[in-house]
């Protein structure tokens, strides 16, 4: 399957999860699996050359794609979670949601300085879940490869926000205007 034929699978959702958002649901997406595997051969093709020894997905959509895509390429997943969930010693990045602010979390131990990482997610929107997970990679001292989603929505201009913390490649298979 071409990756172009992706887009088809998403269904939008109107007004939900509340008036005037439309929300882009991506289960379709891993419901079959010819999509599903055009999603984790395409991130797979992009980055196999890249040294990659570790993948980070964020709570919990990040797990879906996250854990394929690093079995494939021949490297270890780290679940970014939400505060409380991981029961060793942590570190943890916050980020500004529209109202309050949200926190993930990663087992202190889990990335060394030595490890190549690539963050990945289903949705890039405001881009600040993906910033704020690629300044935790960094301040734990290890290399960020750079950051891979399914859906980018541009119109919220993440990217504007993710070159904060440097300047690192930003992989969507699929462009939102
Ligand atoms: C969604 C989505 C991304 C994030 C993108 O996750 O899965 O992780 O929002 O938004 P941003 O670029 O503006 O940060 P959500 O926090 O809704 O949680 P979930 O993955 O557990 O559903
Ligand atoms: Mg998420």
């Amino acid at each position: 399957m071409d990756v172009k034929e992706l887009e088809s699978y998403i269904v939008d959702i109107p007004d939900y999860p509340e008036p005037g958002v439309i929300f882009k649901d991506i289960t379709p997406l891993f419901a079959d699996p010819k999509p599903f595997r055009a999603m984790v051969d395409a991130f797979v093709s992009h980055y196999k050359d890249e040294g990659i020894t570790k993948v980070v997905g964020p709570e919990a959509r990040g797990f879906m794609i996250g854990t394929p895509v690093a079995l494939e390429l021949g490297a270890g997943f780290i679940p970014a979670r939400k505060p409380g969930k991981l029961p060793r010693a942590t570190v943890s990045a916050s980020y500004e949601l529209e109202y309050s602010t949200d926190t993930l979390e990663i087992h202190a131990d889990a990335i060394q300085p030595e490890d190549r990482v690539l963050i990945i997610d289903d949705l890039i929107a405001t881009g600040g879940t993906a910033a704020a997970t690629g300044k935790l990679i960094q301040d734990m001292g290890a290399t960020l490869v750079g950051y891979a989603s399914i859906l980018e929505l541009c119109f919220l201009n993440p990217r504007k926000k993710l070159a904060e913390s440097g300047d690192h490649d930003l992989f969507s298979l699929i462009k939102v205007n």
